[in-house]
Formats: structure tokens, C-alpha cells, sequence
């Protein structure tokens, strides 16, 4: 355990380090959260931000194998990436260490600087909503509800009783989602539903994020960011789905519209879910994290930050048609090949952004994120 708070301290001396040497070319000085003065962070959500959960749940699916991980940790943690998440980024930037996997016994070591109850392939609706819909949550039946309930767990160890509990969460950042995107994902990978179909899903997904908001802030919860979900269209997963060669169906960086315009009205949902749960918490902060643009301008300044534009749409580790990528041969699995520089690469597997990507967006995030925080003078 000592050997893993060393590890877990040389990490972030490392990334620190890391950090001041990626200075962007955009916009002005680098913002930190450290202004907020965050005592914890609490993150609910899929594998966009699960560190290592789901690797207790199901430790041989193809996420846990090399080269996941390769770029900074030399081995597999559980990261959907080939390092770190925007939630590592998040944590190092409020001065907090990496957040531990709820279901690993280090995040006892941890506990009161926060914990990570994220699963990577969770859903926001729960396994039994989504049968109804003829639709199974294949890696994890751990949604949205069942990470709930180890967060209520968690504080019942944590705090003495509710007033306590106020107490100690108030200066606490709390991370609800992105979720959701599995619930699509797996309407069109197994119902094969149109992207036109499955709009019909989106009240249903949205308001599950918005109970998950109402059940964080019922514990004592005041600073929520609920994040959207990121231009699908971009990612080799869908872009290989849904290829066509109608060549209207593209914009002009090659993404399918569609798929973008289906995540728009998603996050556009989900803002207006914010807005009415700000109508009800007038104490809280509950802020839309923006995925989206966070996405859309690393993208767009892809050629600016290093990344090999020729290749925006490929993935790094995967093998196969235009996007190299394939469903049935997955990175992780023996043979997939993987590119010798991901950092000048934006889509890791086909369906996880790279860490340098993901640095990036974060850095984007948190400078959109600080204003609105609510943490004094910028
Ligand atoms: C990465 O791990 C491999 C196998 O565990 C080891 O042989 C190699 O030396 C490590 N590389 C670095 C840079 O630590
Ligand atoms: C955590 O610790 C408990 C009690 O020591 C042990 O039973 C369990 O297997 C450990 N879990 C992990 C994931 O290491
Ligand atoms: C989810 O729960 C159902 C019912 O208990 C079970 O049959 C299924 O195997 C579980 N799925 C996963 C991925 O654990
Ligand atoms: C596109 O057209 C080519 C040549 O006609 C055909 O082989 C291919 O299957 C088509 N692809 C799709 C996705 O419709
Ligand atoms: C909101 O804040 C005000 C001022 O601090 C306080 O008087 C009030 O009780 C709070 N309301 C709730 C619902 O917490
Ligand atoms: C996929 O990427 C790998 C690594 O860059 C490369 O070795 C392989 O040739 C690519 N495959 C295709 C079909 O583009």
C-alpha cells in the first residue's frame, strides 16, 4: 500500500511536470482548479473517466490488455485510454491526487480526497429498463443507479450522519457523467435502431442523469458538472457503423452529420434538464461540462497541437477498413497493431480519445468549466 502512494506521488510529480511543458497555443496562461479549492472529487460515469472499476468486474475483457496504458503507466490500469483520463487531468489540475477505482481497496487509502464510481460500458438506464427495449448491458450491469448506491455507501463510512456529511461534501466537486453514450451505443449495435430511432431513447437517458443530479445533491452535494456527450460523428466506431457513400452525409472534416446532430440533441436535452434542476437547487452549482466543443476544438486545431492530420478519423490501436477499426477485432486483442506515435493521434481504439487528446480537451474544459465555478477571481 505505501508502495502504491509512493508510485501514486512520483505519477503526479511526473505529470505535473508533463503539464507545464505542454503549453498551449491557445489562449493565454494555463487556469487551474486550484482556485476552487476542492477538498474531494466524486465521479459517476462510463469509460470515459472509469480508472479501474470495471477491471475488477470482468479483469479479461479486452480493455485491460497491452498496449492500454502503454503511454504512462507501462501496464494496464483499467483506463479506456493509452494513459491518463480528463478526470486524471481534473484531479491533478484541483491538486488532488489521481481518484481510485471504488471497487479497488486503494481507494480506501484515498477516500477522503475522493473516489472514482465510474464503469466503463455503464449505462445510465438500469439493466432492467433497457431489457424492456430488448437491449443488454453486455459488460456491466453496474449503471448509473448501482453507482449510486456505492456512493451512498461510501459516505455512510465517510460521515458521521447527513449534517456531517454537508459539511465535509460542500467543498467537493462532483462529475455526473458523461453517461448515456452505451445506451445509444448498444441500441445500434444490437437493435441496429437508425440514429433516428433512437432519439426516442434520449427523454429516458436524460432523465436518468437528471435523478442521478437530484440523488448527488440530496447527500450534500453543491458543485455538480454534467457533461454531454462528444460528436460522435468524429469516431471510428461510428464513422465504420454508418458508413455510406452518399457523400452528403459527411461534413467537411469527414464526420457523419447525423451522428453529430444526434449528440447535439442529446446534450441539448440535457441542458434544459440542468436548467430546470437549477430552477429547484438555487444553493448548488450544476454546470453542463462541454464534451462536445472541448472535442470539436482539439479537432480543429488538431494540426496546431501536433496531431497527424492525415489520420484525425483512424484509431491508433485497431486494425481494419477505412477507419482502422473493427468491431470484431478489437485493440487489445492479439494481432491488432498499434500506431508507434498515439500522441500524434486523437482516437486511441476507435472509441476512446488518446491521453494527449484527452489533455488537451481537458485543458479546453477546465478553462470553460473555472468561470463558471463559482471559485472567486479568475
Ligand atoms: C514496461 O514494461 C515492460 C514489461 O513489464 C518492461 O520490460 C519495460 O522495461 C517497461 N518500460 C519502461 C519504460 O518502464
Ligand atoms: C479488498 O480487501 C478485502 C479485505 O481485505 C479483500 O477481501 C478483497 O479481496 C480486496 N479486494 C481487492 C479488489 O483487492
Ligand atoms: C447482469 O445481470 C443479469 C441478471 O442478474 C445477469 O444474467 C448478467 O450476466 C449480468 N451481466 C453482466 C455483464 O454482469
Ligand atoms: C460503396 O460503393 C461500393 C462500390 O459500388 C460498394 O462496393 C460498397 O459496398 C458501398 N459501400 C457502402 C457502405 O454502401
Ligand atoms: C440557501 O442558502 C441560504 C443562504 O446561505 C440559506 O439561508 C438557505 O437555507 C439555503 N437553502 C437551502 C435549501 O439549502
Ligand atoms: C492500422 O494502424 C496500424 C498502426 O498504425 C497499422 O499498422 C495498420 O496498418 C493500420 N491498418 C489499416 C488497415 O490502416
Amino acid at each position: 500500500m505505501a508502495a502504491t502512494l509512493v508510485l501514486s506521488l512520483f505519477l503526479i510529480l511526473i505529470s505535473s511536470s508533463l503539464l507545464l511543458h505542454h503549453r498551449l497555443p491557445h489562449p493565454g496562461a494555463k487556469l487551474d482548479l486550484k482556485a476552487c479549492k476542492f477538498n474531494a472529487i466524486y465521479q459517476l460515469g462510463d469509460s470515459i473517466s472509469d480508472t479501474g472499476n470495471l477491471i475488477y468486474e470482468k479483469p479479461g475483457c479486452v480493455f485491460f490488455k497491452f498496449p492500454y496504458g502503454e503511454t504512462f503507466f507501462n501496464r494496464s490500469t483499467g483506463r479506456c485510454s493509452n494513459g491518463l483520463l480528463m478526470i486524471d487531468y481534473i484531479a491533478l489540475s484541483a491538486g488532488l491526487p489521481l481518484l481510485n477505482p471504488y471497487l479497488s481497496n486503494d481507494s480506501l487509502l484515498t477516500k477522503d480526497q475522493g473516489v472514482n464510481f465510474a464503469v466503463a460500458g455503464s449505462t445510465a438506464l438500469s439493466p432492467n429498463v433497457l431489457a424492456e427495449k430488448n437491449i443488454i448491458s453486455p459488460l456491466t450491469n453496474s449503471s448509473l443507479s448501482v453507482q449510486l448506491h456505492w456512493m451512498s455507501t461510501h459516505f455512510n463510512s465517510l460521515c458521521l450522519n447527513a449534517r456531517d456529511c454537508a459539511e465535509k461534501l460542500k467543498r467537493s466537486l462532483f462529475m455526473v457523467g458523461e453517461i448515456g453514450g452505451n445506451d445509444y451505443n448498444y441500441a445500434f449495435e444490437q437493435q441496429k435502431k437508425t440514429i433516428k430511432e433512437a432519439k426516442d431513447m434520449v427523454p429516458q437517458v436524460v432523465q436518468a442523469i437528471k435523478d442521478a443530479v437530484q440523488t448527488v445533491l440530496g447527500y450534500g452535494a453543491l458543485r455538480v458538472v454534467v457533461p454531454g456527450n462528444f460528436p460522435i460523428g468524429c469516431f471510428p466506431i461510428c464513422l465504420t457503423g454508418f458508413q455510406t457513400n452518399d457523400s452528403s452525409a459527411y461534413d467537411e472534416y469527414h464526420c457523419l452529420k447525423e451522428a453529430n446532430e444526434f449528440s447535439i440533441y442529446h446534450n441539448d436535452y440535457l441542458k434544459i434538464a440542468i436548467e430546470e434542476l437549477k430552477q429547484e437547487h438555487p444553493n448548488a452549482t450544476i454546470i453542463y461540462g462541454d464534451y462536445y466543443n472541448a472535442f470539436q476544438w482539439v479537432f480543429r486545431h488538431a494540426s496546431n497541437l501536433g496531431f497527424d492530420a492525415s489520420s484525425l478519423l483512424k484509431s491508433c490501436c485497431g486494425i481494419g477498413g477505412d477507419y482502422n477499426f473493427s468491431l470484431a477485432k478489437r485493440c487489445g486483442a492479439s494481432g491488432v497493431p498499434v500506431c508507434s506515435n498515439p500522441d500524434q493521434r486523437i482516437s486511441w481504439d476507435g472509441v476512446h480519445p488518446t491521453q494527449k487528446a484527452y489533455h488537451y480537451m481537458s485543458d479546453w474544459l477546465i478553462r470553460d468549466l473555472l468561470p463558471r465555478l463559482g471559485c472567486g477571481p479568475v
